[in-house]
């Protein structure tokens, strides 16, 4: 065992939110608040969210970037979370009618709503439009022929288009390449014609050019790649805004390290610079993850312990693929630490499995937790806070856990834990 191997030193501080902190028997607290406190008046599983800290990423990007920022809902949505939105007087992408009433919900200006998706009903184009979104980014001929059956002309759109960059990330999170199901593709023509049926039209205002690469990219080279690119396509268009998409990666585990949102903004407002993509119009960048992944964490209990000698041995917590399926859909690492205990070794192997009837429901594989882990005890997995609470489920009727906001004045109850009743609030 190496002398990095237990004490401050090796927790992987980088992975916890900026209000993290540590008692002196290396009990994890946020903004001084003790996750034993935490879990016994909450319960456990329970997300929580350093809340200045997502205020605090919003600001970074906002005073390092030149053009707008528009939070991707789908990271992290609730009403709470609309709220700092439209306090930040951040835009924000919303993917769905859904996304678009919660953002309504909290207060979101609507004419700072982009809204998208590759298949948007009438029932939703309608909704947007008589809501006043600000921009409807047109994903497909058939979104164009269903926008021209509204009433309210001109709309103000863009039109998506995918550039055919391949983004070193998970495939199925990868979405600029030319086999895509989103957008207009550049190579075989379909863009170019869909920007000029825009324009030409009377019923359309045709503002705005939208790509987005894929999500969970660490190399910035390929949002420079995306710049060019796009600035290349667009020669002659004259658009007042170049949305970007989000798309940068966070750390999850302990030896990761991924670019910071200043790195990122400045190397897109570089390259927008000399490539003559932001002259004359507005850049505008969708972060999702690396707005809200490491602000959150989770907190579970240990329910069971299962040693199989020379196998594996497992610990069950009170969640998993309920409350963060990325495991199970992406193959996505997580570290689990001790809560109470983060000073302690860390040095034996564990899975740590969820509670669901799938042997596939597995939180992380190959966690390192003390040897003497015991039941009752608290597991926290850092950084998530992006795709898991927006993609939970209630797969065997477990309820979703609660989502608390944690700041210096305390904490506060954002979402609370869905009940046995809300399990059957919509059945007849
Ligand atoms: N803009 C558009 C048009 C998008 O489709 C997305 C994400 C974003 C922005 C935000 O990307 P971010 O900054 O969060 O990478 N469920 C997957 C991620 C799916 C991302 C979908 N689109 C995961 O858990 O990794």
């Amino acid at each position: 065992m190496d002398s990095s191997s237990h004490g401050p030193r090796a927790v992987p501080w980088h992975l916890f939110p900026d209000g993290a902190g540590v008692d002196s028997r290396g009990e994890l607290l946020i903004h001084g608040l003790s996750v034993t406190e935490l879990a016994q008046e909450m319960a456990t599983p329970l997300f929580v969210y350093d809340e200045q800290q997502i205020r605090s990423r919003f600001q970074e990007a906002k005073k390092n970037f030149s053009g707008k920022i528009a939070y991707a809902a789908k990271a992290f949505f609730c009403k709470a979370m609309a709220e700092i939105v439209a306090d930040e007087e951040i835009h924000l992408d919303a993917a769905s009618m859904g996304e678009i009433y919660v953002a309504l919900s909290g207060g979101v200006d609507p004419s700072k709503i982009v809204f998208h998706g590759n298949n948007k009903s009438l029932t939703e184009l309608r909704f947007a439009v008589e809501q006043k979104v600000g921009l409807i980014v047109v994903d497909s001929f058939d979104e164009i022929e269903r926008l021209e059956k509204l009433a309210t002309f001109p709309l103000r759109v863009g039109v998506r288009i995918t550039p055919g960059i391949e983004a070193h990330t998970h495939e199925f999170i990868r979405t600029g390449q030319d086999d895509s199901k989103f957008g207009f593709n550049v190579q075989n023509g379909d863009a170019a014609t869909a920007i000029s049926m825009l324009s030409r039209s009377p019923k359309f205002d045709m503002i705005a050019v939208h790509a987005h690469i894929g999500s969970q990219i660490f190399s910035l080279s390929s949002f420079r790649q995306e710049v060019e690119v796009l600035s290349t396509f667009l020669a002659g268009v004259e658009v007042e805004d170049v949305i970007l998409g989000g798309g940068l990666g966070v750390a999850y585990l302990r030896d990761e390290r991924a670019p910071s949102i200043k790195e990122w903004v400045q190397v897109i407002d570089d390259a927008g610079r000399r490539s003559g993509l932001s002259k004359g119009r507005s850049l505008v960048i969708e972060p999702g993850r690396s707005i809200v992944a490491t602000a959150g964490l989770t907190l579970y209990e240990v329910g069971t312990i299962k040693r199989i000698p020379g196998v594996r041995d497992y610990i069950s917590v009170d969640g998993g693929m309920s409350d963060n399926p990325r495991p199970v859909l992406y193959g996505s690492g997580y570290e689990a630490l001790a809560a109470k205990r983060l000073f302690d070794s860390h040095d034996t192997r564990f899975s740590v499995a969820g509670k669901h009837c799938e042997s596939g429901d597995v939180v992380v594989r190959d966690a390192k937790l003390p040897s003497d882990i015991s039941v009752g005890e608290l597991i926290v997995t850092p950084v998530t806070g992006a795709y898991g609470f927006s993609m939970s489920s209630n797969y065997n009727k477990v309820t979703r856990p609660a989502v608390i906001f944690v700041d210096q004045s305390g904490y506060r109850v954002v979402v609370r834990r869905e009940t046995l009743e809300d399990l059957v609030r919509n059945d007849i």
